[in-house]
């Protein structure tokens, strides 16, 4: 939103040449962007470089950065082991047109951290929704059944299947209307039901034909909306007990909630993972990982390649040598315990910092997160609106978080103008942000709802 008020005036003096390129952008991409979520009104900032918890724009503008490549960079922006490791392999071929031995290394790190993944199998995409594209038809073959179960609010990619019922603005929830260019037949093997709402799911089953329940087992939307872990513990059960395959999202919550991924937090096991973002050091890649019995639906049989019985997977770029050093290096670290006891320290700190702001502003708002790493800012939400469990429940929360998005982009804006650049209403940590960062960052947000409250935007 632009107003033309002093926040936007600042915004505006702060970054000439960020709207230049956005002039040039908007002549080359349909929306300006590359990226819905990087969408910023009057111009989203353009970067030109980043290291440890830092970036700084083309103006010169320096920031602590909290979208940490959307999630994907647990360790910080260029973190000297994961670079190492891509610049020593860059210099070795970055595509082999071969198999190689990084992917085994790769792919064996990732059954020892992740619990469902234990003595199973690792097939590796090129992206998260690439990775749940897959995961879900592994379900559908393994089950021979067509439909999906997912919860509203929830994300997995921008695919038709899963995009569903995603964002209530272009699919009002439950309304029977479609996204624009997925065809009614697909949507109809979609089911989209409440979140934590475990009488919904065990009617949809009843009803038959359910291949899979797919869910961000942290919560929708990194953690947005929290999963109920009595709920998950009832979706293990009643999906073991009718053969319908447990899928888990943890494409942000892998090796993030905790080394074995939200998993490994809340002590459920699924049948399937699907994996990305950290999995690949902060370099393109993503995976399905999981129980021989599903993996092994790719596994060619005695017919040879196009035997019908298995499912055929290409992609160029699957493990490519360069995300496979990154995801290597990373997920190394992560093994060694380093990682988490820090992040999570860092996430609750900042937490308490945000809350305690709020506090003592008077101000009706709150900052939660369900994974310790990410935190939420919400205006006029309390922590009762975030038990969610019904559709009524569902709508209050998102009318809630409508009227609260109209500040946090205000917000926003005076923490950018502050050198604090949040993803949206969430701040994602990594390791790299030090004390002094989270402390400089609650100061900045201290500043920035003072001159909220003094342009009239919240009381
Ligand atoms: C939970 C979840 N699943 C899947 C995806 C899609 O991953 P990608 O953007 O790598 O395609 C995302 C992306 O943010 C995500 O948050």
């Amino acid at each position: 939103m632009f107003s033309g008020s002093r926040i936007d005036l600042t915004y505006l003096e702060k970054h000439p040449k960020s709207k230049g390129l956005y002039s040039r952008a908007r002549s080359v991409f349909a929306r300006g962007v590359t990226h819905d979520a990087r969408y910023f009104e009057p111009m989203p900032i353009y970067c030109v470089k980043a290291k440890g918890s830092r970036k700084w724009d083309v103006d010169g503008n320096e920031y602590i950065d909290y979208w940490m490549g959307h999630g994907a960079l647990i360790l910080g922006h260029a973190h000297p082991t994961v670079t190492r490791a891509v610049v020593e392999q860059a210099r070795k071929g970055t595509h082999l047109g071969a198999s190689h031995e990084l992917e085994i290394q790769w792919a064996e790190k990732v059954t020892k951290l992740i619990p469902c993944a234990r003595g199973g199998l690792v097939e590796f995409t090129s992206s998260g929704t690439e990775a749940t594209m897959m995961a879900i038809r592994i379900a559908r073959a393994y089950t021979g059944r067509s439909k999906i179960i997912k919860f509203l609010s929830h994300f997995h990619g921008w695919f038709d299947y899963t995009i569903v019922d995603y964002n209530p603005d272009y699919s009002p929830p439950l309304s029977g209307s479609y996204p624009l260019g997925v065809p009614p037949e697909i949507c109809k093997y979609t089911v989209a039901l409440p979140p934590n709402d475990i009488g919904a799911v065990e009617k949809t089953i009843e009803g038959g034909d359910v291949a899979c329940v797919i869910l961000e087992p942290g919560g929708a939307s990194m953690g947005l909306i929290p999963t109920n872990e009595k709920f998950l513990k009832d979706l293990r059960k009643v999906t073991a007990d009718n053969g319908v395959v447990l899928i888990f999202d943890e494409v942000v919550t892998g090796f993030r909630d905790a080394p074995g991924g939200a998993q490994e937090r809340y002590g459920v096991t699924p049948d399937i993972s699907t994996l990305g973002k950290i999995l690949a050091g902060g370099y393109p890649g993503g995976a399905v990982a999981g129980r021989r019995e599903y993996l092994s639906m790719l596994e060619f049989k005695a017919e040879g390649r196009r035997d019908p019985r298995r499912i055929s997977h290409p992609g160029t770029f699957n493990a490519n040598p360069i995300s496979a050093a990154a995801g290597n290096a990373c997920l190394g670290l992560i093994l060694d315990g380093k990682v988490h006891p820090s992040i999570n320290r860092k996430g609750e700190m900042l937490k308490r910092g945000l809350n305690d702001v709020i506090q003592d502003n008077r101000i009706n708002g709150l900052a939660w997160g369900t994974t310790p790493s990410i935190i939420y800012v919400g205006f006029g939400i309390s922590p009762e609106d975030l038990v969610v469990s019904d559709i009524e429940s569902y709508m209050r929360f998102q009318r809630k978080r409508e009227a609260s998005q109209k500040i946090v982009s205000v917000l926003e804006k005076a923490l950018i103008n502050r050198g604090i650049h949040p993803m949206g209403s969430r701040l994602i940590l990594s390791i790299a942000h030090t004390q002094r960062d989270i402390e400089m960052t609650i100061e900045k947000f201290d500043e920035s709802l003072k001159e909220l409250r003094s342009e009239g935007i919240i009381e």
